[in-house]
């Protein structure tokens, strides 16, 4: 089969080069997000597996007749029109279970990096500056963490909560009461978690009805002083009703892996090129202003990327490509 990569780093092109299944392939291998310029290049490719910044969309998959299976890298896979894919009956597979540690660890280095000042102190240090004003900090023992999604990566992040001696309330319209019991934490709608929560942590899929799950509205019933931390997809939060948060000090610190159109930032240097639309160049502006800030602490979409979890992302990715190609397709999604 032909088999186009996209979004690949240097670091896991040997991996690819030595795996024995793609040795049977024709295989194309591009550190670039997909491009109508690039799928041109590739018209025939049955199989395509790209990483979250390549928006798959319906003109794309115009340009590739042959296409059979997306194996996306990752867990999330709203970058992908599943309505087309699933109308020329494209096959969308996902690696569900890769680094539900992986993310969870690195919920608790935003946490703790705001808890205890550690980005402010590390600019300071720098600068050969030991002075303390400012940075006194606050323990997790004793504080609540409200997680929004109980799924594997959200279970995650309540174990560690409970190692660090906290309470822990939940959201998720899917409870597993076994597991609150077993691990000890508690169920409560909604509402009850934003008003009682320390730390509130998103941690549940992005998609139509999560859209601006944390709007003004809900902002506003949020525990005065509370953290806000998401890890899961920028699209979660509405980005201005944050801003509004932060301004207002019901939010003491937001902690953010993700943005809304995250992608825009990286892509600075094509804005003056392309024709976006004002809304969009507003979020941009909004993502600045929350950049600058002391009390957010802003990483670029990298909960996911340890050297253990990306092995196993590599690994799923290529079994589920056996998979689908030995007439067993596993970890389907559309
Ligand atoms: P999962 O599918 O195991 O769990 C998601 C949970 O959210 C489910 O229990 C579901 O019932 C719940 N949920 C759905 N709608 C909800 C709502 N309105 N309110 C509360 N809970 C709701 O997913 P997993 O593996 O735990 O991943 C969670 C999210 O983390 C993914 O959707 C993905 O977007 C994000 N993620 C981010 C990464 C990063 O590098 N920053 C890496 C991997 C995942």
């Amino acid at each position: 089969m032909k088999i186009a990569f996209f979004e690949v780093s240097q670091s896991e092109k040997p991996f690819l080069k030595k795996s024995k299944f793609l040795k049977d392939h024709e295989i194309e291998i591009f550190p670039e997000e997909i491009s109508l310029k690039l799928l041109k290049e590739i018209p025939d490719c049955e199989i395509l597996s790209t990483f979250i910044y390549s928006k798959v969309s319906a003109d794309h998959l115009k340009i590739l007749p042959k296409l059979q299976l997306i194996a996306t890298r990752s867990t999330g896979f709203d970058h992908i029109d599943l309505t087309t894919c699933r109308a020329r009956k494209i096959q969308v597979v996902n690696v569900p279970h890769y680094g539900e540690n992986t993310v969870a660890e690195h919920t608790f280095a935003l946490i703790l990096s705001l808890s205890r000042n550690v980005h402010k102190a590390y600019i300071r240090t720098t600068r050969g500056d030991f002075s303390l004003e400012g940075l006194q900090g606050f323990d997790l023992k004793g504080k609540t963490m409200g997680i929004i999604g109980t799924g594997r990566i959200g279970l995650h992040v309540i174990q560690m909560a409970k190692g660090f001696g906290m309470k822990v309330l939940a959201h998720d319209p899917q409870t597993q009461p076994f597991l609150a019991e077993v691990l000890g934490f508690e169920y409560v709608p909604f509402d009850c978690l934003l008003s009682s929560s320390d730390i509130i942590s998103l941690h549940c899929p992005y998609n139509v009805k999560t859209h601006h799950l944390i709007n003004e509205e809900r902002i506003k019933t949020i525990k005065k002083g509370a953290l806000l931390i998401n890890t899961a997809r920028g699209g979660l939060v509405d980005t201005h009703a944050l801003t509004q948060g932060l301004d207002s000090g019901i939010l003491r610190g937001a902690g953010l892996d993700v943005l809304e159109e995250e992608e825009m930032i990286k892509e600075e240097q094509e804005l003056l090129s392309k024709n976006y639309p004002e809304e969009k160049l507003r979020l941009l502006v909004q993502n600045h202003i929350l950049l600058h800030r002391e009390n957010v602490v802003i990483t670029p979409h990298m909960a996911f990327n340890s050297r253990e979890a990306l092995n196993r992302i590599l690994e799923t990715t290529l079994q589920n490509m056996e998979c689908f190609a030995n007439g067993k397709p596993q970890n389907g999604v559309s």
